[in-house]
């Protein structure tokens, strides 16, 4: 009998970490690796039983400039399903999620495993090793059979993906990398961000961005580590100093020319609330698997729709007027290369090439960190799961 089989059959077959492993515990231990904005893993497990558990969300609207109406962490909650649900086929199981969305600041997503037929996801070894990839990349354009596989990982999602390749294309990209770039490095509300997402110090960081994986030089890192230091430092670097200049040169505009393609994820529907934006983390993760799979990187552009969307709501999302202006070209430039209504649509916008993995990434926080304690104190004594 196999060790699944073993607890299905035993009602008191519930494994607490670190000693046994359940098979929700396994599932939800390869889908933390799912990506989130900045690495900040918007959630905790509430583990129920040995084939059951919650993902209790939450977001920093409150205070990530990025994390508009909370849709950059409604999107990581979608990738991170959508993995739990690959994982699961893995252990020849299907995954049942009953999400619940009355509260939008916390949503809370059901998980439910069952015994299924059925072989393993091919996006399933995938799931660990995809990663952002910031440096330079071949510019060579993605094969068409690399196309059509990532093509046919979105198949029935409710997302199409727009593709942009040829120098002429990229350097348009490349020119609205840049713009957006200026906002982002001279709004102050974006510092804090900065100054904290950062890890300076380790090569794999657990809880952030490591510095090397943004892939600056070292004169640049140097200096922008001095910057970040106060909010003073960074303005004064931008005004008098062009500070910004090197940085979007060198993190911005030559990533987004050197690269194979960029690409936009945009929505079939019109739908626009949570459940379509868990929808649309489980595209954006399906669609970066698959890349994985085809030895294409990866880097999202998340930031150029998050400043088109507070300018399209009419909303201030800084105190300088001039940035505000900016957010409204970057708008209608973004709405120039995809059209107005695609433009709207657009949920995710990346950079694709062929290249290595990065040498520096980040990782993700412990099993035993995301499990939430108290259930893990209400949780029965431990049956060792034997798998
Ligand atoms: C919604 C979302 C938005 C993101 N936006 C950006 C972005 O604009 N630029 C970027 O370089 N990475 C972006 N990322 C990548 C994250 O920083 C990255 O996934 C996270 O740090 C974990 O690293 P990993 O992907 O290497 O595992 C985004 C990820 C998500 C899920």
């Amino acid at each position: 009998m196999s060790a699944i089989a073993r607890i299905i059959g035993d009602p008191r077959g519930v494994a607490l970490i670190p000693d046994g492993r359940t098979p929700i515990l396994r599932v939800l231990d390869l889908a933390r690796w799912a990506p989130s904005g900045d690495n900040v893993q918007t959630w905790s497990f509430r583990v129920q039983g040995p084939l059951a558990a919650e993902i209790a969300g939450r977001d920093t609207r409150d205070h990530v400039l990025y994390d508009r109406d909370g849709e950059a962490s409604h999107l990581a909650l979608g990738a991170l399903v959508e993995s739990a649900r690959i994982a699961a086929t893995g252990l020849g199981m299907e995954l049942l999620a009953a999400p619940d969305l009355r509260d939008p600041r916390r949503p809370v997503v059901g998980l439910q495993l069952r015994p299924a037929a059925g072989r393993a996801d091919p996006l399933l070894p995938w799931i660990a090793r995809r990663a952002t990839q910031r440096r330079p990349l071949s510019t060579r354009a993605p094969a068409a059979e690399d196309r059509a596989a990532i093509e046919l990982a979105l198949a029935g999602s409710g997302y199409r993906l727009r593709w942009f390749t040829g120098l002429a294309q990229r350097w348009a990209w490349a020119r609205l990398w840049w713009h957006n770039a200026g906002i982002r490095l001279r709004c102050p509300e974006a510092y804090p961000v900065h100054r904290d997402i950062v890890d300076w110090h380790d090569r794999m960081s657990p809880d952030r961005v490591p510095a090397d994986a943004l892939g600056a030089s070292l004169p640049i890192r140097l200096v922008m580590r001095w910057a970040l230091g106060s909010w003073r430092r960074v303005d004064r670097l931008n005004r008098w100093a062009a500070g910004t200049i090197a940085p979007r040169l060198e993190l911005d505009l030559l990533p987004a020319l050197r690269c194979g393609a960029h690409v936009a994820l945009v929505a079939e529907g019109r739908e626009s609330g949570l459940a379509a934006r868990l929808a649309a983390g489980a595209a954006v993760q399906r669609l970066w698997l698959a890349a994985a799979s085809r030895g294409l990187r990866f880097q999202p552009a998340y930031t150029p729709l998050v400043f088109a969307a507070y300018d399209r709501a009419d909303e201030r999302f800084t105190v300088r007027d001039d940035l505000q202006r900016d957010a409204h070209a970057l708008r209608l430039r973004l709405e120039r290369m995809l059209g107005a209504d695609d433009a709207g649509r657009a949920v995710f916008l990346a950079r694709l090439g062929y290249g290595p993995e990065p040498a520096s990434r980040s990782t993700r926080l412990p099993i035993e960190r995301l499990v939430e304690q108290t259930m893990q104190r209400e949780t029965p004594a431990p049956v060792r799961a034997g798998g």
